[in-house]
C-alpha cells in the first residue's frame, strides 16, 4: 500500500521518479506527488489527485529540475483521496513521503499542535513530518529523525529530504518494505526494486528498524540500535521487460497466459525422478518434516484460498490433519497450538501486514516451525520464516492475483507429496500429476475465445452465486473473488450441497448460478444441484469436464473443459474462470490491473 521512491544523484532526477511511480502505482493510485530541491535549494513540489499520469502530464505543464528527490503513489488510509492528503508532506524546510499506518497519529497532532504546528491534509503522515521538524536542531537531521521515530507507533517506512541538505536522502523502514537502488555515483531508495530496473539491479533490502543515510556517493546504514551496520548487496536477475504488459491490453491477461511458464518455474529443480527434493523448502527440513503432524495455515485473500485448496490435499494425500484461517482473525485470537505443529503462511507479496503480524505471533507460540511459500525472494515472510518455497511466478503486476495464485497451488501440492513421501507413503501419483500441470494450463488457455464469448451473456447481471463441491469449493471462493474485485459485480461462493439450506431462495432469472463441474467422485450430486437451479428458472453457466452429458440451452451456457486428473483439477478449472472475471470485466469497461479502492501489497492491517 503506498509506493515510495527517492533518488540522489548528479543529474535531474524527475524522470526516475515519475517512471518509478509508475511502477509501483499498483501499490495504491489514488494520488501521487514528488519533492525536489532545484538549483537554488529550494523544495518545489507538485502533487495530483487520481493515477501517476496525471502528475506526468502536471510536469508537462510545471516542469521540476532537480538532483535530489522524493515520491509516493498512495492508497488512502487516514483521509480521503485528494491533493491537499497526497505525499509528499511539508514542515518548514523538510519533506517526507509514507507507506504505513502512524497508530498514535491523533495524540501526537493534539501534542504538535499545542506546539503551534498547523496541518493542511486529514493524514497520520504530516504527523511524522511535524514530529520530525519539531526535533531539528542544530541542523542534525539524523539525530531529529532518529528522535521523531521513537515517538511512532505503528508500521512505516519513510523517505526524507531537507533543504539544507541539497544531496541528501534519509530513509527509514520499521514495518513496511524499503530497499536501496546502488547506481554509479547515485542512491536510490523505493517500495520495490522492480520500480528501479531501469537505472540499477543492485540492491540492498533494508531490515526491520534499519536507518539509511544516502549521497550520491555514500550510504550509510544504522540498525534498530543505531548502529552503524552494513547489509548485504544483491543484484537482480529481473529484466526490466519482466514488469512490462508487452503485447497484451492488460497485465491480468498476460499474467494468466504466464502461468503453464509460472507453474513450471515452479517445480523446476524439485523434482527428481519419483521424489520431491525436501532441500527445497530449506535446509532444516529434512529434519523437521517428519515430525510433522499438523499444519496450521494463515494467509489473507487470494492466498487464503489456496490454503483452503491445501486442506483438502494434506489430509487426503499425506493424511496431515490441516487448519487454514485467515490471517487477521488469527492474529487476535486466543488460539491452541497443537503439538507438531507447522505454521505455513502463504503470501505473493511476503509483506502483507497481517500475515506478517500472525507469522510473528506463532513464532512465540510452541509451533514445531513456520514455513512460507511466497513470491518475493527479499521479503519480511521469507527473512522472518525458518523454512520458505518461492513460488517463482516472477512480478504480478495485476492487483487481481492470477499466477501468483497457481504457483501457490503448485507449490502446495508439491509441499504435500514432500510430506507423503516424508512420511512413508508412495508420492508417485501426486508427482506425475504435479509434471502435467504446465502442459494442462496451455491445453485449458486455449478455451480463451469460448469464454470471452460466454462473458458477454453474462456482464448484464448485476449479482451471481458460484457453486463448487470438495476441492473446487475454494475454487468457487476464488472465482467469487475475482470477479466482484474487477468487475464489481456481487458474487458469493458456496459448497453446492449448501444451496438448499439458504440462498437458493435468492435464484431467479436475475441471479445467474456458475458451476465447477469437474468429473469426479462428487459429480451426480453436484448435477443434482445444477437441476435444483434450473428447475426454478435459474440461469446456469457451467465450467464443466467435457465427458459429462450436459446440453447447452437458452439458459444454459457451458464452457466443456478437457479432462483433467483429479488431483489437479482445481488447479486447471481455475484457469478459465480467471479468463471469464476478465472478460466479464472489459466488456464493462473496468480498469482491470488497478480497480477502484484495491492496491496491490496490503502493508497496512
Ligand atoms: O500478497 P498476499 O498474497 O499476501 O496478498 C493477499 C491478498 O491481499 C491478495 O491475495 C488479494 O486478495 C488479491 N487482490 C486477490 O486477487
Amino acid at each position: 500500500m503506498c509506493g515510495i521512491i527517492g533518488a540522489v544523484a548528479n543529474r535531474n532526477i524527475v524522470p526516475i521518479l515519475v517512471d518509478g511511480l509508475k511502477r509501483l502505482e499498483y501499490r495504491g493510485y489514488d494520488s501521487a506527488g514528488l519533492v525536489v530541491i532545484d538549483q537554488h535549494d529550494q523544495l518545489q513540489r507538485l502533487r495530483r489527485m487520481g493515477k501517476v499520469q496525471e502528475l506526468a502530464d502536471g510536469l508537462v505543464a510545471t516542469p521540476l529540475n532537480g538532483h535530489t528527490g522524493i515520491a509516493h503513489t498512495r492508497w488512502a488510509t487516514h483521509g480521503a483521496p485528494s491533493e491537499r492528503n497526497a505525499h509528499p508532506h511539508i514542515s518548514g524546510d523538510l519533506a517526507i513521503v509514507h507507506n504505513g499506518i502512524i497508530e498514535n497519529y491523533v495524540a501526537l497532532r493534539s501534542q504538535l499542535q499545542t506546539k503551534g504546528y498547523e496541518f493542511t491534509s486529514d493524514t497520520d503522515t504530516e504527523v511524522i513530518v511535524h514530529l520530525i521538524h519539531s526535533y531539528w536542531k542544530n541542523n542534525d537531521l539524523l539525530a531529529a529523525v532518529q528522535g521523531a521515530i521513537k515517538e511512532l507507533q505503528g508500521a512505516f517506512a519513510l523517505a526524507i529530504i531537507v533543504k539544507h541538505y541539497p544531496q541528501r536522502i534519509i530513509g527509514v523502514r520499521q514495518g513496511s518494505p524499503l530497499i536501496i537502488g546502488i547506481g554509479k555515483n547515485e542512491h536510490f531508495l523505493t517500495s520495490d526494486h522492480l520500480a528501479l530496473l531501469s537505472v540499477t539491479q543492485q540492491f540492498i533490502f533494508l531490515e526491520e528498524g534499519d536507518l539509511v543515510d544516502l549521497t550520491p556517493e555514500k550510504l550509510m546504514i544504522y540498525d534498530c540500535d543505531g548502529k552503524k551496520i552494513m547489509r548485504p548487496i544483491k543484484t537482480s536477475d529481473l529484466a526490466q521487460e519482466q514488469a512490462t504488459k508487452g503485447d497484451y491490453q492488460h497485465f491480468m491477461l498476460k499474467e494468466i497466459f504466464e502461468q503453464a511458464v509460472a507453474s513450471a518455474q515452479t517445480l523446476e529443480g524439485r523434482l527428481a525422478g519419483n521424489h520431491v527434493l525436501i532441500s527445497a523448502f530449506g535446509t532444516k527440513a529434512e529434519v523437521l518434516f517428519p515430525k510433522i503432524k499438523h499444519v496450521q495455515i494463515v494467509a489473507c485473500g487470494t492466498s487464503y484460498h489456496a490454503g483452503l485448496v491445501a486442506r483438502y490435499w494434506l489430509e487426503q494425500y499425506a493424511q496431515i490433519s490441516c487448519q487454514v484461517e485467515i490471517a487477521s482473525e488469527f492474529r487476535y485470537r486466543d488460539n491452541v497450538v497443537q503439538p507438531d505443529t507447522l505454521f505455513l503462511t502463504l503470501s505473493q507479496s511476503g509483506e502483507t501486514a497481517d500475515t506478517l503480524a500472525a507469522l510473528r505471533k506463532a513464532k512465540e507460540q510452541n509451533y514445531l516451525s513456520t514455513l512460507t511459500i511466497c513470491n518475493k525472494p527479499e521479503s519480511s515472510l521469507i527473512r522472518e520464516s525458518e523454512l520458505s518455497l518461492l513460488t517463482r511466478a516472477g512480478p504480478e503486476m495485476g492487483v487481481a492475483s492470477t499466477k501468483a495464485f497457481t504457483t501457490q497451488l503448485t507449490a502446495l501440492l508439491l509441499f504435500t507429496a514432500c510430506l507423503a513421501q516424508v512420511h512413508g507413503q508412495d508420492a508417485t501419483t501426486l508427482i506425475t500429476a504435479l509434471r502435467a500441470i504446465p502442459e494442462q494450463i496451455k491445453t485449458v488457455l486455449q478455451l480463451d475465445p469460448d469464454i470471452k464469448k460466454m462473458a458477454t451473456h453474462f456482464s448484464r447481471f448485476r449479482d451471481t452465486l458460484f457453486l463448487g463441491r470438495g476441492v473446487e469449493y475454494p475454487i468457487a471462493l476464488e472465482a467469487a473473488l475475482k470477479l466482484k474485485e474487477i468487475s464489481y459485480i456481487h458474487a458469493e461462493a458456496y459448497p453446492a450441497g449448501e444451496l438448499k439450506h439458504g440462498p437458493l431462495a435468492l435464484v431467479d432469472e436475475n441471479m445467474p448460478v456458475i458451476v465447477i463441474v469437474p468429473n469426479d467422485h462428487l459429480v451426480e450430486k453436484l448435477l443434482s444441484n445444477v437441476q435444483e437451479v434450473n428447475a426454478r428458472g435459474g440461469r446456469l453457466f457451467l465450467f464443466a469436464d467435457q465427458s459429462i452429458n450436459v446440453v447447452a440451452e437458452k439458459n444454459i451456457h457451458i464452457i466443456k473443459v478437457p479432462t483433467v486428473n483429479a488431483i489437479i483439477a482445481p488447479i486447471i478449472y481455475n484457469i478459465p474462470l480467471q479468463l471469464f472475471a476478465y472478460h466479464v470485466a472489459v466488456l464493462l469497461g473496468n480498469d482491470v490491473d488497478q480497480p477502484r479502492n484495491l492496491a496491490k501489497s496490503v502493508t497496512v492491517e
